[in-house]
């Protein structure tokens, strides 16, 4: 390959986009950076603090906070897996829970919030080869960035792909509640005021619903081959 490439995955909540970042970026050696795992962290930041209650949420202690979060990622040395740190502590099964996953469309809708996490994703890309995934990397964050895929597929799917993830960690999970969040939450990332989920342009749809992982690196592989014999 001549150059290191930027390919940002967009997408609906819990549509495979992170599997499919992670083996794309193991494919081909680049960095892999799930920006969902950055807005997780500061709604457990500020859950902690209890500026978020059910009732209310306090945006002005939010911001005037919001430099105190700061994101890494590391990788596990037992599991092998690249795991999220927030202020030096691994958050990675904390920031995955319900009660993070309630809240955290609503976090980062506010625009304080989602300008911290710019600059950070940002700086994290760079001029090297990364592969990652979100709500607003090929419009916002890297809008020139070589490949972009839009990723989709039906609500019961998710569900039911969700269901298995959490059960399958242990957590004790009920279908129809996972069903609700994701359905409220695609319509808070798609409804809000600042970079809100769409697809850019320019990116490629990928409808999984019916598809394995198999199937969709095989997809990937011949988009890949199109991009280079054009580029
Ligand atoms: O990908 P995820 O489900 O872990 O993302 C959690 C939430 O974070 C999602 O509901 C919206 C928000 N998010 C965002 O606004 N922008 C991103 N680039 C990534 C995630």
């Amino acid at each position: 390959m001549k150059r290191e490439l930027t390919i940002a995955i967009d997408g609906y909540s819990s549509c495979g986009k992170s599997t499919f970042a992670k083996l794309i970026a193991k494919k081909l050696g680049y960095l892999y950076i799930d920006s969902g795992s950055m807005y997780r962290s500061a709604t457990l930041y500020f859950l902690r603090k209890g500026y978020i209650g059910a009732d209310n949420i306090n945006v002005d202690a939010i911001i005037e906070d919001i430099n105190q979060v700061a994101i890494s990622f590391e990788m596990d040395k037992i599991s092998g897996e690249q795991v999220t740190l927030l202020n030096g502590e691994n958050v990675e099964a904390k920031i995955r829970g319900i009660e993070v996953s309630g809240f955290v469309s609503q976090i980062s809708a506010i625009a304080e919030v989602r300008s911290h996490m710019v600059a950070i994703l940002r700086s994290i890309g760079g001029n090297r080869g990364i592969v990652m995934d979100g709500r607003d990397i090929g419009t916002v964050v890297f809008p020139d960035a070589d490949i972009k895929i839009f990723m989709t597929a039906s609500v019961d799917v998710r569900a039911k792909r969700r269901f298995d993830e959490l059960s399958g960690k242990g957590v004790s999970v009920d279908l129809e509640e996972i069903k609700n969040n994701i359905i409220a939450r695609d319509l808070t990332d798609e409804n809000r005021d600042i970079s809100p989920l769409r697809r850019a342009d320019d990116a490629v749809i990928l409808d999984n619903s019916r598809m394995t992982i198999k199937q969709q690196m095989v997809w990937f592989e011949e988009l890949l081959e199109k991009y280079l014999d054009e580029n």
